[in-house]
């Protein structure tokens, strides 16, 4: 697989942290040969400097390899605006595919949303979107920052690309155990026959973070917790977990699905947060009121799901990091005389761990008291700790030109009109101290129970 990365917005945190360890680890694996990165920013750098930040993030480097990479790589300094130097820009690609035979080229959008349509229009003007071989274009979530503003960068893009050369990211779909939900509800009877309102009491999305938002200040302050993960990463778990089968594993198949449950989905309560000390940190306005926590309850009216509450948790400067899927299984009242013992669920862990188990009752040894126990699927047991990481698969997806875990543009609008709808509130932003969360979020669950924020 061939082609030159031109990546915009490469002096930032994504960069340095997912993608340029992504484009590390193809190429030890030997997954990409003929490639270089042209890394695009504002400031006036140079690429070893540039390329030196993502270091930290890869773990047992090999710096032959690094230093290889290092070598092949350019740092271009443009304005997104200055379209003439576009044409400098066109002429170091041609120069960088010279060399490295190969006339394909990616062009990754690590950008601010607002960036999207100014680069891509600024592509085309200059022709850097017509070449030899293909021509592809990924950009970062989120995608707009409300409804209008994603179908207004929908419609410019409509006009400058063909639909197959649009790769919009949500990375949570590159992870194994978010690619592995499909697999697991269908093909495992047993599950597919009681995920449904007979069976399930309620479902949990968690998304809990630990880490606050440095390094992304002036980001963050502008999108928060319901623009940041709640409208993208959350939103595809909650559409892959209740969708209902696709007539074949294949891209459009599966994301008609999606957006046919996405239209079904109502928000029925929210709780937000924001961390004490939030307004200390630099780059954030006075006053603001963006919040670093959300908490969700949203039903589902169809006929697989109607009455059947979906719970999403998400916050920074939470207690620990972890991020799964609790579905509970009704308990019923009492079986042969006995009632207490405690109701079955499935846990979908997505990280830090990966894996998913199943907690039943059984017997303890010696009495007849029921205690719960757990069967599990562990994924780096099976599978060694070194499959591949969101961001690879990611890649290889778009290097093979294969769309199936990318966003489609219907389900980007749904999820934003459903974020629309929260914001139009203007709800009361809750404070909450660091390692913890608002208590009006404990509230949002009590009827069916608690918030299951536990690894195992
Ligand atoms: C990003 C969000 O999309 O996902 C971040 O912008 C968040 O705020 C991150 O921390 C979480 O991703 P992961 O892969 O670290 O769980």
């Amino acid at each position: 697989m061939d082609c030159t990365f031109i990546i915009f917005g490469a002096t930032g945190d994504l960069a340095s942290k997912k993608i340029f360890p992504a484009i590390y680890y193809l190429k030890k694996k030997g997954q990409i040969r003929n490639f270089s990165i042209v890394a695009i920013g504002r400031r006036d750098l140079d690429i070893k400097s540039v390329l030196e930040k993502s270091k930290k993030y890869i773990k047992n480097i090999d710096t032959k390899i690094f230093s290889q990479i290092v070598s092949k790589s350019h740092y271009f300094q443009l304005d997104f605006d200055d379209k003439v130097k576009y044409n400098e820009l066109g002429k170091l690609i041609e120069k960088v595919e010279n060399k490295n035979k190969s006339t394909n080229r990616l062009f990754y959008l690590a950008t601010l949303p607002n960036f999207f349509e100014k680069i891509s229009e600024n592509l085309a003007k200059c022709g850097l979107v017509k070449n030899k071989g293909w021509s592809r274009i990924v950009f970062e979530k989120p995608f707009g920052e409300n409804l209008q503003s994603a179908r207004r960068i929908n419609k410019t893009l409509k006009k400058i690309f063909k639909e197959d050369q649009i790769y919009r990211i949500d990375h949570y779909l590159g992870k194994e155990l978010v690619q592995n939900i499909l697999f697991l509800r269908f093909t495992n009877s047993m599950f597919e026959s009681i995920l449904n309102k007979e069976y399930v009491d309620h479902v949990q999305i968690i998304l809990s973070e630990k880490i606050g938002i440095k390094g992304r200040e002036g980001y963050y302050d502008q999108y928060g917790a319901l623009k940041d993960v709640v409208q993208n990463h959350m939103f595809q778990i909650l559409s892959l977990i209740s969708m209902e089968a696709p007539k074949k594993m294949v891209d459009e198949k599966i994301r008609d699905e999606k957006v046919k449950v996405l239209k079904k989905a109502r928000i029925e309560d929210v709780v937000l947060g924001q961390y004490k000390g939030y307004l200390n940190e630099k780059d954030v306005r006075k006053n603001s009121r963006t919040e670093t926590f959300a908490a969700l309850e949203m039903s589902i009216v169809n006929s697989r799901w109607r009455g059947v509450p979906f719970y999403l948790f998400t916050g920074k400067a939470m207690k620990k990091s972890i991020a799964t899927v609790h579905i509970q299984f009704k308990k019923p009242k009492c079986l042969m005389g006995v009632c207490n013992y405690l109701p079955n669920y499935l846990s979908i862990q997505l990280a830090p761990e990966e894996g998913f188990y199943m907690q039943l009752n059984a017997k303890a040894p010696g009495v007849s008291t029921i205690v719960p126990v757990k069967m599990e699927y562990c994924h780096n047991c099976t599978f060694g700790p070194n499959t591949p990481r969101a961001y690879e698969n990611l890649l290889v997806n778009i290097l093979e030109g294969d769309k199936t875990v990318f966003v489609r543009t219907d389900e980007i609008e749904e999820a934003w009109d459903l974020i629309d709808k929260i914001k139009k509130n203007k709800l009361k932003v809750f404070s909450y101290k660091k390692g913890s969360y608002p208590l009006s979020a404990d509230s949002l669950i009590k009827s069916r129970g608690s918030w299951h924020l536990k690894e195992k």
